[in-house]
């Protein structure tokens, strides 16, 4: 599977069957963590090998079942973390896609308590992704059009019309979609948010959704 129809494929998945990551999975989980890790300067670290790993930390939260995995999004507390996480964590989880796991982003209240990842001085949690094998198939979100989150017209080129669309399949918290991908000539684009809860978060994951969708056609303008 490419990262492109990951895109196209990926679901939040919240029910898992009740096995641990096999050892080539974990193998290949960690190997990319430990590029994401290298390039973006977070410590990623993906949690597994214990039975309800995730029971501790999410306790019965919003309907997740046999979590034994999860990916734990820690970095240097600086204002980029949010962005950071959100452009890293999503390239992880269409990895996994690729790897036919399921998984989902997870910022609601858990118990943070009960956590087994480790924060180095000066270091803060951002978020969790759940991983493991899907037992359901989750479904197809509901969605803006693309009118309502970006600039699009009959005439903006293919790319941006690409970006813009996988930008759509993005997950983003409570489905709020609240980002904006102006597309500005030649080939520039900005994006930006509405506040909402982890908005940020999101914009790190649409951009890395929209990159793969416009390819190397535009740069980025802050
Ligand atoms: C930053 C972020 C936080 C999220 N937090 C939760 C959560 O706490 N509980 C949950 O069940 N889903 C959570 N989600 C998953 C979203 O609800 C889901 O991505 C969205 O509804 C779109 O559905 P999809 O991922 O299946 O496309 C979160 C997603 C993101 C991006």
């Amino acid at each position: 599977m490419t990262i492109q129809e990951a895109i196209i494929h990926r679901h939040s998945i919240r029910k898992y069957k009740d096995e641990p990551l096999s050892e080539e999975h974990r193998n290949k989980l960690q190997e990319e963590i430990s590029l994401c890790n290298t390039e973006s300067g977070l410590h990623i670290q993906l949690i597994t090998g214990q039975k309800d790993a995730f029971e501790g930390l999410l306790a019965h939260y919003g309907g997740f079942r046999n979590v034994h995995s999860y990916i734990a999004l820690v970095g240097k507390n600086t204002p980029e973390l949010d962005k950071l996480c959100g452009y890293y964590g999503e390239r992880i989880v269409l990895f996994a896609e690729t790897l036919g796991l399921g998984t989902c982003w997870v910022g609601g209240t858990y118990r943070k308590n009960k956590a087994r990842y480790v924060l180095e001085d000066g270091e803060k949690l951002c978020l969790v992704i759940s991983v493991g094998y899907p037992a359901e198939d989750g479904h197809v979100h509901r969605s803006k059009k693309k009118e309502d989150v970006s600039n699009i017209t009959d005439h903006s080129p293919a790319w941006f019309v690409q970006g813009v669309e996988y930008a759509l399949l993005a997950p983003t918290a409570v489905n709020q979609q609240k980002f904006y991908l102006n597309y500005q000539e030649p080939d520039q684009v900005r994006i930006t948010t509405k506040s909402g809860p982890f908005s940020n978060v999101d914009l790190g994951i649409v951009k890395y959704h929209f990159e793969i969708g416009a390819g190397n056609h535009f740069t980025w303008k802050e």
